[in-house]
């Protein structure tokens, strides 16, 4: 292992610190010393007692204690892979961003996770997908940091603790592990009926993809894109696969689960090798800016809603392919931090309330998880666009930086001719207008409808995909314990729709109840169903 390697600028420089030193002729001590011996302790005698003075026992046996870092409060099991984007050039009317650009090549690394298993836990379980895409461009880096799943549980982030809390496993037992057959979860989606669509989503077959190479990704937010006049364009990102959506089939999930925990991990890393690379196009659905943010009456500001394909069709910007697993699992797939806040020129954010807490909640956790506020220095963090910023010291700092004027303005080493504004490829957030009125803890009347958009995706089901979300509801509630819990469940059921609420009602041995709002009056959306969908692009 060679000396610190990090310019001021963040840049990698000189030595390659990734040297294997189990591979060299002898072994050293971590400050290089050589060792003649790594397999006994320094005892008095052959038999003992092992010397507190033992300097080398000491460093191995506490660099070990310390091995573990805290897993991800979710979406702690994943498994990522490098890759390039290669930008279309055809967002260039609604967005400057500079990736994006005709033949434009940007390094990325892509982690896939489940959500509320822990690290060790089954990855065919029946869970939301992360779909998390670090793209490594000129101007800074930019994360999307998405599912794939298209909507999300709750409208608002201050909720966030609650799902997540619902959906772990219960604090007594600590069962059960990575998945959501139990009372607490069906407790708050029942309760809470926000969650609806992303539950119907889950006990659909997206909730038990066949790999990750076949998943479709989404930014879940809209977006606000900026050109290059200034022009802004709401937007929602979505990752199609080159290789279609597939799913297994419950029981198929449960034998790949059985014989092999890793299914997920090792198909993907499997592929790489083989010189399978997975693809998948990036692409928007593009919407007017208006000042209500509303399009065909859906509130874009929603997580809880989709806009349906035939109303905004995904147009591709982009394409993705993953071409090198990683080298060291621990380096990079566990220490590599998104962040939705991470954005370049061209991507702006929207008063998704949803997206703002999420804006505070990962550098929050990341500070925690990654031992202080330097974890942007490690190198699967490090951007590739130079860094000037002016934080300094704090745990775990490797920059050595040069000057004495850490503060702007200064007149000591130079300070940095442009200002943010007069520079043309700064980011600079749209001068958007905000809505005058009294602060309170409330949603908009808009956010009130959960049931549309969930009848309108079970509307939208093949009979065999309505077959298994009939089959999942099913087996998941009646692991519940409550009897009131699957009571419950079926209430919303019923204002989704009948026929589903009366099979799994069956299934239950529980009466059907009646429906406590009107049925929504929607047209099914057949891009919803995953059968037969395939994107080739050549
Ligand atoms: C992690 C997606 C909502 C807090 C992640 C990851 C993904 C993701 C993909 C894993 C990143 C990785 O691979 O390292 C989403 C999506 C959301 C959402 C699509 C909704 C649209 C939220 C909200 C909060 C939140 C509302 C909190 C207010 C976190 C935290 C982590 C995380 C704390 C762990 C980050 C880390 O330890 O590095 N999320 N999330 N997420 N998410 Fe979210």
């Amino acid at each position: 292992r060679g000396p610190a390697t990090m310019s001021p600028t963040g840049e990698a420089t000189g030595v390659d610190q990734d040297v294997v030193a189990q591979r060299d002729a002898y072994l050293t001590t971590a400050q290089g010393a050589r060792l003649y011996d790594t397999d006994h302790s320094l005892k008095a005698g052959e038999r003992g007692p092992t010397l507190l003075q033992d300097h080398h026992l000491r460093e191995k046996i506490t660099h070990f204690d310390h091995e573990r870092i805290p897993e991800r409060v979710v979406h702690a099991r994943g498994a990522a892979a490098h890759g390039v984007f290669q930008g279309y050039g055809t967002a260039a009317s609604i967005t400057k961003a500079a990736f994006l650009g005709k033949d434009v090549e940007t390094q990325v690394f892509v982690r896939f996770s489940t959500v509320l298993g822990s690290r060790g836990s089954a990855d065919t379980v029946r869970d939301t997908r992360g779909f998390a895409t670090k793209f490594y461009t000129h101007e800074g880096t930019f994360d999307l940091v998405g599912n794939n799943i298209p909507v999300f549980f709750i409208q608002d982030a201050i909720k966030f603790p609650d799902i997540i809390h619902a959906g772990k496993p219960h604090p007594d037992r600590e069962i059960p592990q990575a998945q959501s057959a139990h009372d607490t979860f069906w407790d708050f989606v029942t309760l809470h009926t926000e969650a609806t669509h992303h539950t119907l989503w889950n006990m659909s077959d997206r909730g038990i993809p066949r790999s990750y190479r076949m998943m479709e990704g989404f930014g879940v937010h809209t977006f606000r894109l900026v050109n290059a006049e200034g022009g802004t364009t709401l937007a929602k990102f979505h990752w199609k696969p080159k290789l279609g959506v597939h799913s297994q089939v419950w029981e198929e999930a449960q034998i790949t689960g059985g014989m092999d925990p890793d299914f997920h991990r090792r198909d993907l890393a499997d592929a790489i090798e083989a010189g399978a690379y997975p693809q998948w196009e990036l692409g928007v659905q593009v919407f007017p800016d208006n000042p209500e943010q509303v399009f065909e009456g859906i509130d874009l500001l929603d997580p809880t809603n989709l806009v349906p394909e035939e109303l905004a069709p995904v147009q591709p910007i982009g394409l993705l392919t993953l071409n090198a697993n990683p080298t060291n699992y621990f380096a990079e797939t566990e220490q590599v931090a998104f962040h939705p806040g991470h954005l370049v020129p061209g991507i702006d954010i929207t008063d998704d309330p949803l997206l703002t807490g999420r804006l505070f909640s990962y550098l929050d956790t990341q500070i925690t998880r990654l031992g202080g506020p330097n974890f942007g220095q490690l190198p699967i963090n490090r951007p590739h666009a130079p860094v000037n910023d002016m934080l300094r010291d704090g745990m775990h700092q490797t920059a050595v930086h040069s000057g004495t004027a850490p503060y702007k303005p200064n007149s000591l080493d130079g300070g940095c001719p442009f200002m943010a504004g007069e520079d043309v490829s700064a980011y600079v957030e749209v001068p958007q207008a905000v809505a005058a009125g009294r602060k309170v803890r409330q949603a908009p009347a808009s956010f009130s409808d959960h049931f549309s958009q969930p009848r309108r995706f079970w509307l939208s089901m093949t009979p065999v995909e309505r077959e298994h979300i009939i089959a999942a509801y099913t087996f998941e509630l009646n692991k519940c314990y409550e009897q009131a819990i699957k009571e419950r469940a079926l209430k919303v059921l019923a204002n989704i729709d009948p026929q589903l609420c009366q099979e799994v009602a069956t299934g239950l041995g529980l009466p059907a109840p009646e429906p406590t709002v009107p049925l929504a009056s929607v047209e099914p959306s057949p891009a919803l169903s995953q059968i037969g969908k395939t994107w080739p692009t050549d």
